[in-house]
């Protein structure tokens, strides 16, 4: 082929050097750039290593976290004396590489000629123009004054049906990121690129509007679009200083510059809208925070312009990088939300007043002090706020204990992940993820139990989706509903309701019985074989076949890939701890992972998936009531001497009570007053008409939140706290990985960050607390507890993280147990099991199985994301999920109103008949303050950490004579029709008619018309 090369070979993916086995060092080779000789590193990418080397080339398709996509051909360079992109050429020893040849800058250069043809440039009126611009950037780089091929608009309209972005295909350049990023990183595959079409753009499902198509507003298509195709609706008309113009005015100012263009040169013109942006600089702050959803812990820059958010912009999270779902990405409305409270409020007989800080604090201080007078420190409770920062809940604890002196404190991991941590104290001894997500990409089999993750954690689901789709990784998947994941996964397995124990003990069984055990890594490293293999004789197969309601022949392929597969990651959410056997399944899932070897390495291992941004943090940090920080035993008496020394107070000696208890306890008139703070405790707690009876019946009752919420219907004092955009602090996310999140705004009117408040009320009970800065509340960890000996903000700078346990000298544990499990002989443990039935079974009358979890546009019971209009127009009420064969047999249609009874309550809603469930299991989301599932849950527990059994409950279902419209709405993303493909699918592009490489014909770009600037 004439002076260039199309290759759609691809280099490595990660970019990571080779490592030299015997030293661990990366090992390097010489490539010669531009005549000079340079330290090349093996199976590197061209551009990424010309990029090292501070050798400027145009770029505009690249983005080192997509790869190499090959779609813009303007990273042509002479490699060898053959013209080649850089991206998708690897460095070989002794390559002669030359950027900036005649033909490398005349291939470059008609490659971006092509690409202003397709893209007008009206930079200093353009909501892109704040310098990261890579149009802007490249026109500037390649000194381009004039453009040979003229813009032509490609007659598609804008498309601004989806409430939080828009595409304008007149702007796009047709780089294809956006395919690149919606196929293979989000793998939502929902964009495409018809390169046959003669004049292509990007479509949805294959040519529906955004808003009807099957996008879900992950925003990765946006966040990695290089010019203004693609762009945050809070961006347009808010970025620049002349983009709020009218559009007969904008379209004025265009013609202007594009009148003058011609004389003057792109030179000139980019000068004026470099000026513009650099105003900009003045007035846009963009602030690393981390996001207030899920427990993937995504951490990205924040936009923001006053108080107005621009855009949230993912690059180098380390939990992330360039990913996001709708709710961090776009659920930020809540924050500056005209119903936020900003003043703390004082009950009045029936109604509430607003009072000052000085009063309301007084007046806590007061009841507290008195109610602690009247019937002791065990009369009080403190609930702390898996929302909240570290900080604010290590503060909270401290409270309780040192200031008030009980350890009746505990926060909602107890609603959903102390069976996994029980499950993993018991087997392998740390109560965490046992590595990172990057090692659940690198399992070679991904199994998925009583999860929605592509849902409940989009983003992590997205790295499984990915290694799936393009590394073959293989995925089993345990689910009473077929969702995202399960569709996707090689083996769906439909066990009955709260079975799970028993499929997973009979196929760990059929493992050690059929010689497929790992049985070097048991003798090493594992004790208790005999007695729990013991354990296992009831689960044979026949028995898991019968309890589980699936066939043996599914069971024993399931033992078998597990067995074979080089590595393999368990991932488990509520749908397996929500149980009354929830610490016991976890159990079983771990002790599957020991007999067949799968830990200490990556892509092995547990992977408890936590549920809320900071619920790992709130245990981590002591808001439980049998530990103070770093699951330090609060009856161990070195412990406390060592806290009673650091804080100068004696500590309470025995185990306090947890959620559970303290609604029994308030019931039984033992528990006269709790102080609660960002935890919605009546709609998330299981049997809430039990609950709110409990709240009721309190003496005093204190509720620190963003919003009135329906919990503070019960409260005496209400405080209003800031969110997280309005404080600092840090969040611990479900890999163990601690972040900063920075400041964004003031806190709004009144409300105050969660730990000046606690620490205020502390001082008006007598302590003594000075923090002027979270910072110095992380010290006093660090220096109590040794599981966070090394952590320290600036260790923490930026978008640096560390994963717990960090030892002194600031090493953490990426990947734990690689050295041994965490217990006094290093050995892990394998904990014998048994099997007990689920409560609340179905009857006669109550007959029907209720499943309830997430759904991927609201967070939990949906306080904060209601408040965005946009996923309220998506999503705007809850529903309950009933199965194709049911409607038919009830006469049931999406969008019949029924009446779900349980045992404990009853709800009224509307159906969606969907496939997604089966038979007489019935499914409702969370999210509805309206119609809460948890009227309708019992009061049941696992035995072992009191957690509710959310996921036993039977109902009776009445259909009622009313019907409205469907609850979800046409432009919910589950209506869509995806197109999946790989990746852009350049080559279709290369084998148009009228595609040529670039600098393979003689034109009329030549070296002296074109001066590079940057290198
Ligand atoms: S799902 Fe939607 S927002 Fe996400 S990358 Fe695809 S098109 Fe973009
Ligand atoms: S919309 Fe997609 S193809 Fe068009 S410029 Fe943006 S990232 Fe590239
Ligand atoms: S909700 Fe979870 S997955 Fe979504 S952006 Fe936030 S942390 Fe990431
Ligand atoms: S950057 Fe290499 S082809 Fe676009």
């Amino acid at each position: 082929m004439p002076g260039g090369e199309n290759s759609s070979e691809r280099p490595a993916q990660d970019g990571h050097p080779k490592l030299d086995g015997s030293k661990g060092k990366a090992m390097t080779m010489q490539v010669k750039v531009d005549g000079t000789a340079r330290e090349a590193k093996p199976e590197e990418r061209l551009v990424d290593f010309l990029n090292r080397a501070g050798t400027t080339i145009p770029q505009v398709c690249y983005h080192p976290q997509l790869g190499p996509i090959q779609t813009c051909d303007t990273c042509m360079v002479e490699a060898d004396g053959k013209l080649v992109r850089a991206c998708a050429t690897v460095v070989g020893a002794g390559m002669e590489v030359s950027t900036r040849s005649g033909r490398a800058l005349s291939a470059q250069r008609e490659a971006f000629d092509r690409i202003l043809g397709n893209h007008m440039l009206y930079c200093t009126v353009c909501d892109n123009n704040n310098g990261n611009c890579t149009v802007h950037n490249t026109t500037r780089l390649l000194a381009v004054e004039h453009q040979t091929i003229p813009f032509k608009p490609k007659t598609y309209k804008v498309d601004s049906t989806n409430p939080f972005y828009r595409y304008d295909p007149d702007q796009c350049i047709l780089c294809g990121r956006c395919v690149e990023a919606c196929q293979n990183v989000q793998v939502n595959e929902t964009l495409s690129i018809r390169w046959e079409d003669p004049h292509p753009r990007v479509l949805w499902d294959g040519g529906a509007t955004i808003g009807e198509s099957s996008c879900v507003s992950c925003g990765h298509c946006i966040t990695v679009c290089p010019c203004n195709a693609l762009m945050e609706k809070s961006m347009i008309g808010h970025a620049g200083f002349f983009t709020r113009l009218t559009q007969p005015a904008l379209n004025g100012m265009i013609d202007l510059v594009k009148g003058i263009e011609p004389d003057t040169g792109y030179g000139s013109i980019l000068k004026v809208s470099e000026a513009e942006a650099a105003m900009r600089e003045s007035r846009i702050r963009r602030t690393k925070t981390v996001c207030t959803y899920c427990g993937v812990g995504c951490s990205f820059n924040i936009w923001t312009k006053d108080r107005h958010i621009l855009k949230v912009e993912p690059s180098e999270g380390p939990a992330n990088g360039i990913s996001t779902c709708v709710k961090g990405k776009f659920a930020w409305d809540f924050v500056n939300s005209a119903d936020r409270l900003t003043q703390p409020l004082i009950r009045d007989g029936s109604r509430f007043r607003k009072a000052s800080w000085e009063e309301a604090l007084d007046l806590v201080a007061r009841r507290i002090a008195e109610i602690k007078a009247q019937s002791g420190p065990d009369s009080l409770a403190f609930i702390s706020s898996s929302k909240c920062t570290n900080e604010e809940s290590y503060l909270m604890q401290k409270l309780a204990r040192a200031v008030i002196g009980t350890n009746n404190m505990d926060n909602c991991s107890r609603y959903c992940q102390s069976p996994a941590t029980v499950g993993l104290w018991r087997t392998v001894g740390y109560g965490g993820d046992s590595g990172s997500i990057k090692d659940i990409e690198n399992a070679s089999l991904v199994v998925i139990i009583g999860s929605n993750t592509a849902e409940s954690h989009p983003v992590l689901a997205t790295r499984v989706k990915r290694a799936h789709k393009l590394r073959g990784q293989k995925l089993i998947v345990s689910d009473l509903r077929e969702n995202e994941m399960a569709k996707r996964a090689d083996l769906f397995l439909h066990p009955k309701p709260g079975t799970d124990l028993v499929w997973l003990s009979a196929i760990t069984r059929y493992i050690l019985d059929n010689g497929l055990a790992k049985t070097r890594f048991l003798d090493e490293w594992v004790n208790g074989l005999e007695e729990y293999r013991k354990s296992l004789e009831p689960f044979t197969m026949e028995f898991a076949a019968e309890i589980c309601g699936l066939r043996i022949e599914t069971l024993k392929k399931v033992a078998d890939m597990i067995a074979a597969a080089e590595g393999v990651c368990m991932l488990w959410a509520m749908g397996v701890t929500q149980h009354s056997m929830g610490s016991d399944t976890s159990t079983a899932i771990s002790n599957l992972l020991l007999v067949t070897g799968n830990y200490m390495r990556t892509g092995t291992g547990a992977y408890p998936l936590r549920g809320h941004n900071n619920v790992q943090g709130a245990s981590d940090h002591g808001a439980m009531p049998n530990f103070l920080p770093g699951y330090q035993p609060v009856d161990d008496p070195g412990v406390r001497a060592r806290f009673e020394a650091g804080w100068k107070v004696q500590l309470p000696v025995t185990k306090g009570l947890d959620n559970h208890e303290m609604i029994e306890a308030i019931h039984q008139g033992k528990l006269k007053a709790i102080y609660l703070f960002g935890e919605e405790i009546s709609l998330v707690d299981s049997n809430s008409n039990f609950v709110d009876e409990g709240l009721a019946k309190l003496e005093f009752f204190v509720v620190q939140d963003v919003f009135f919420s329906d919990t503070c219907r019960f409260a005496d004092v209400v405080l209003p706290a800031s969110p997280s955009l309005e404080k600092e602090g840090t969040f611990t996310n479900t890999e163990r990985r601690i972040q900063r999140l920075y400041q964004v705004f003031e806190p709004l009117g009144g409300s105050r960050p969660d730990w000046q408040i606690i620490q205020d009320l502390a001082n008006r009970l007598g302590a003594k607390w000075h923090y002027q800065h979270p910072s110095e509340v992380y010290q006093e960890i660090a220096a109590l507890t040794p599981l966070f000996a090394g952590v320290s903000y600036e260790r923490l700078d930026g978008f640096k993280s560390l994963q717990w346990p960090v030892a002194a000298d600031g090493t953490d544990e990426p990947l734990l147990y690689t050295k041994g499990f965490h217990f006094p002989d290093g050995k892990a443990r394998l904990f014998p099991l048994s099997y007990s039935q689920p409560t609340d079974p179905p009857n006669g009358e109550f007959d029907l199985h209720l499943n309830n979890g997430r759904l991927l546009e609201h967070f939990h019971e949906g306080n904060l994301t209601y408040r965005s209009a946009g996923i309220r127009e998506k999503t705007p009420d809850t529903f309950v999920e009933v199965s194709p064969e049911l409607a038919a047999e009830r006469g049931i249609q999406s969008g019949t109103w029924v009446q779900l009874v349980s045992r404990y309550g009853q709800v009224r809603v509307r159906a969606v008949v969907t496939d997604r469930v089966q038979g007489k299991e019935l499914y409702m989301p969370m999210n509805s303050s309206d119609s809460p599932v948890n009227r309708l849950t019992s009061s049941h527990t696992d035995q072992i950490t009191h957690t509710p059994a959310y996921k036993e409950t039977s109902v009776l279902l009445r259909v009622l004579p009313e019907s409205g419209p469907n609850p979800l709405p046409r432009a919910n993303h589950r209506f869509g029709h995806p197109t999946p493909q790989h990746g852009v699918e350049v080559e279709r592009k290369w084998k148009r008619t009228d595609y040529r490489i670039p600098g393979s014909q003689p034109t009329q770009f030549h070296a002296a018309k074109t001066k590079p600037n940057g290198s």
